[in-house]
């Protein structure tokens, strides 16, 4: 350390306190897999430090609920823990579910772990990393390095922005992979379950969905509803477009031997094999998610996915490239643009950040996958400002912020001034509830 230990922790509380004003206020963040919380679920996380100190290590039963626990002093966390999977069941339309998932790269850790020790077969196939698989999917990474599985690619339909169905049958009838995965990191069109899930069937496979990014559309009704489309498993972050703490869930329906076969070996890969505390205090907050999901959800990500249609069409018509053109930009709260020949994009996201709008650079399709640090695209997400209230004028108001940086008509630091004030009209967090009182209230006034 260059500094004492003191002057370090100094700097530490000043750099949080900073973090705090710079992306909660001056900034506009459109990077697609964060998520916005409610004050209610603000509230409920502040509410829950003793939850925060505890632990509840344990098996769970076929319905999702605490089984056994061993520890003392759990009548309540197993309450908290039992309610939180029932709104989540409830929400989601299944009946069975597991939220003792820290994250969505634990619930895909224990989602494949799980199914490739139930059909004994480490093969899966998934999306190609550089056409929007998240690393966790790949054999670099999560699932190839840690659980040891040989994935092979789906086939990807670049002019699509989507899985090539027929292609992709041919794969799973060829290959009889135990895991066909669908979804992503860059995912703008519904992923063809109802076209595979035959596929899938005929080589004893099981379908994983994994919507961390797009769990709160599907609350919504949007984007497609994957347990009915053919998935036999849903993991997600609980903190993208679900506006819930960071965590994570597995969701799925117990209707046969088959999926009790299933559920029980990702129970087991979840207890004992991948986790001893849980982080209990998100549950809470992760229920009242739920409830402002069942409340606001539809309304929410229909205006999100709007928002972000309406951004691909006003960036196309000022001339910045944007995939899916065709089929109108996305159906999801993402959308990808093509930004190489204003300079590709690590300068671009980088210029855009000095104007304080957030966004990452992504690889597109048909760039060299070794191109990361600089890929041709920018990956934008619009859950965040949906959120805060941007309807579709806002938006365009936005883009053309972002355009002035693109096409680098203007400083980005003289772009900031602008950024921050369009900011600041928005300073409600919409479609929740603004306290734990007006929660209960309206629970109270339902129930
Ligand atoms: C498709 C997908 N799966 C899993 C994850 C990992 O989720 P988490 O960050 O909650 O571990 C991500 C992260 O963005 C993702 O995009």
């Amino acid at each position: 350390m260059n500094q004492s230990f003191f002057e370090a922790v100094l700097e530490l509380v000043e750099a949080s306190r900073a973090h705090e004003k710079y992306r909660a206020a001056d900034c506009i963040n459109l990077i697609a897999s964060e998520g916005l919380k409610s004050p209610a679920v603000r509230e409920m996380l502040r509410l829950s430090q003793d939850l925060e100190c505890r632990y509840a290590e344990g098996e769970n039963d076929l319905e999702g609920h605490v089984k056994v626990r061993y520890y003392q002093g759990q009548k309540y966390i197993t309450k908290i823990e039992n309610y939180a999977a029932d709104l989540m069941k409830d929400l989601f339309g299944c009946n069975w579910v597991d939220v003792r998932l820290v994250s969505g790269t634990h619930a895909n850790l224990a989602t494949f772990k799980g199914l490739s020790m139930a059909t004994k077969n480490n093969r899966m196939v998934v999306a190609p990393l550089s056409c929007g698989a998240h690393i966790s999917h790949d054999y670099t990474g999560l699932a190839g390095e840690v659980i040891g599985l040989e994935t092979i690619d789906h086939a990807y339909d670049v002019n699509e922005m989507n899985i090539d169905p027929d292609k992709s049958a041919a794969v799973i009838r060829k290959t009889k992979p135990g895991i066909v995965t669908f979804g992503g990191s860059l995912f703008l069109f519904p992923h063809p379950l109802k076209e595979l899930r035959e596929a899938a069937r005929e080589v004893d496979a099981y379908v994983v969905y994994d919507a961390a990014h797009v769990l709160g559309l599907i609350a919504g009704g949007q984007l497609q509803d994957p347990l009915r489309e053919g998935a036999d498993f849903i993991n997600a972050s609980t903190h993208k477009t679900f506006p819930g703490p960071q965590g994570g869930v597995i969701l799925a329906n117990l209707e046969d031997k088959r999926m009790r076969v299933g559920i029980k070996s990702v129970q087991h890969s979840i207890f004992p094999l991948t986790t001893s505390n849980t982080h209990l205090a998100r549950l809470p907050a992760m229920g009242l998610a739920a409830l402002e999901m069942k409340v606001f959800g539809v309304e929410l990500a229909k205006q999100t996915v709007k928002n972000a249609q309406v951004a691909g069409e006003h960036f196309c018509e000022n001339g910045v490239k944007v995939l899916g053109e065709k089929k109108g930009f996305t159906r999801s709260h993402q959308i990808a643009v093509d930004i190489q020949e204003y300079g590709g994009g690590k300068k671009i996201a980088e210029n855009l950040e000095e104007a304080n709008i957030i966004v990452n650079k992504n690889l597109l399709p048909y760039d060299d996958p070794k191109n990361k640090k600089n890929p041709s695209g920018l990956r934008i997400g619009f859950q965040d400002v949906t959120r805060r209230g941007f309807k579709e004028d806002d938006i365009k108001r936005l883009c053309d912020l972002m355009i002035d940086v693109i096409k680098g008509k203007r400083k980005p630091s003289d772009v900031r001034e602008d950024t921050i004030a369009l900011r600041q009209c928005f300073k409600e967090i919409k479609y929740g509830f603004q306290s734990i009182d007006e929660t209960v209230k309206y629970a109270e006034k339902h129930g």
